[in-house]
């Protein structure tokens, strides 16, 4: 059994610590709160937890008390306050010591950190951790990234702690830098993308189909049945069926319409942005994240404009049919996308990320678990497909629900919903499997105007100029 530190007991902390010890594992612990410590120290005990929880005054008996080589798993804000523990820990520790970074850091910091601290001699690993309190208390899905060397110091005790699907840890390492951390922001992106569809699945249901929350919930229960099963499915059931105890009103009826982030969903798109992958429904995602914040400018122009959505005329069985179909061909295109950026990232940092890997440790723990992990994981592992939609049992599922999403795009958009990721789901596929774009023009323009060269259909390769100028 392995003596750990761990630094931050916030509320993923606390449960992390707890969930080392249940797996039999010591753990030192370090915060400004000896309050807090006292109180894990406490719950471990109450638990009957196999492993002791030591709590630490300071940060030289912190690190006095881990045998060495030491390993230092730190669970504070990323950016600002993570420095400050690396800085104060830095001096404190000896050759071969590792830190292990379990926030949402962005991975080009993590990249810089794992190259400063390997120059001191000091280990550094970037992980990403997701599950939230819950998960990280009996299970979350861990995606590390840093030295192989650094890897097998921990991975005993974080494969013990981590969430299993059919025995099987959903914690892996995937490479060098920060590769952990960018697997974990594009999860991220996923999630926003996957959160983002059931926001407008929501919209259409309550604005379109004048359902009330109780009977959304019920379709989201019912989609749990199919291949949506996921535990974001499963969770909006549970928010949608929810009642206020003060008023006795839906709960969905009260939460404010402002949705916050705190940034790994924008860093997705950013990063995508820069690889030159497609990740659309992020943006959408994102978009309407930023523009539901400013709900002033949003008063003002609904009473400009007037009344917007309006209802949707077709019968409610079947826009419900359609609905859950056009959710199923908008889930496979988000991690259509996810995956494309990831293995565009893979090219070009030379990560070599084993995308059938990425996919096991999402099936159970993290935030966007769904049955459709172990299809893509098995796609990866075994097809050798080069995209998700051509591997046959995606192509079955759009084939057989991207009419679907068609039609909910335009029941929708001709309703005046907002759709976004919808709509971008659907532009996805129709950009991705159209054999003769229209790029052509874009490129007839680009020569008209800057002489930049296009490629003739019948002489492919050679670089030429239209015939615009004489
Ligand atoms: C997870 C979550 C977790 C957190 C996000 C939410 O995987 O456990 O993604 O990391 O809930 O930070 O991000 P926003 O605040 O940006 O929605």
């Amino acid at each position: 059994m392995a003596h750990l530190g761990l630094i931050g007991i916030g509320v993923m902390g606390s449960a992390f610590a707890l969930n080392l010890a249940e797996e039999g594992h010591d753990v030192s612990l370090l915060d400004r709160s000896a309050d807090k410590m006292a109180e894990v120290v406490q719950d471990g005990q109450d638990q009957g937890l196999k492993g002791t929880l030591i709590a630490c005054a300071d940060a030289e008996t912190f690190v006095k008390s881990l045998p060495k080589p030491r390993s230092i798993l730190v669970l504070v804000p990323s950016g600002g306050p993570l420095d400050s523990v690396i800085n104060m820990l830095k001096p404190l520790l000896d050759k071969d010591d590792l830190i292990a970074d379990l926030g949402n850091s962005n991975y080009t910091d993590t990249e810089k950190r794992v190259a400063d601290l390997e120059n001191t001699g000091l280990l550094f690993l970037g992980m990403g951790i997701s599950g939230g309190a819950d998960g990280a208390r009996h299970g979350p899905s861990i995606m590390a990234g840093g030295s192989r060397k650094s890897w097998a110091r921990v991975k005993g005790p974080l494969q013990d702690s981590a969430a299993k699907y059919e025995g099987d840890p959903c914690c892996d390492w995937f490479g060098p830098g920060g590769s952990g951390h960018f697997i974990k922001m594009l999860h991220n992106g996923i999630e926003y993308a996957d959160m983002q569809l059931i926001a407008e699945a929501y919209g259409l249901m309550s604005n379109g189909l004048g359902m009330n929350a109780a009977e959304i919930g019920k379709v989201f229960k019912g989609w749990m049945d199919g291949p949506l099963n996921s535990y974001l499915i499963e969770i909006a059931a549970e928010v949608a069926l929810a009642t206020d105890p003060k008023t006795g009103a839906a709960m969905l009826d009260i939460i404010l319409d402002k949705a916050g982030q705190k940034g790994t969903g924008r860093w997705s798109v950013i990063e995508a942005l820069h690889l030159g992958a497609p990740a659309s429904m992020m943006a959408a995602a994102v978009e309407a994240r930023n523009i539901s914040a400013d709900i002033e400018t949003r008063l003002q122009m609904d009473a400009a404009f007037g009344p917007s959505p309006q209802a949707i005329s077709t019968s409610k069985t079947d826009a419900l049919v359609a609905l859950e179909k056009a959710m199923i061909a908008a889930k496979v295109c988000a991690y259509a996308q996810g995956f494309e950026v990831l293995a565009r990232a893979s090219d070009t940092f030379d990560w070599d990320l084993n995308m059938a890997a990425i996919a096991r440790v999402w099936r159970a723990g993290c935030i966007i678990r769904s049955v459709f992990l172990d299809e893509i994981a098995d796609v990866f592992d075994g097809s050798g497909a080069k995209h998700l939609m051509l591997a046959p049992v995606f192509q079955a599922h759009m084939k057989t629900n991207a009419p679907a999403l068609q039609n909910i795009v335009v029941m929708g958009l001709s309703n005046g919903h907002s759709v976004p990721a919808f709509t971008a789901a659907l532009n996805y596929h129709n950009m991705r499997r159209t054999g003769r774009s229209t790029a052509n023009m874009i490129q007839g323009l680009r020569d008209y105007f800057g002489a930049h060269t296009f490629e003739r259909v019948d002489a492919l390769g050679e670089k030429v100029n239209g015939p615009w100028h004489d």
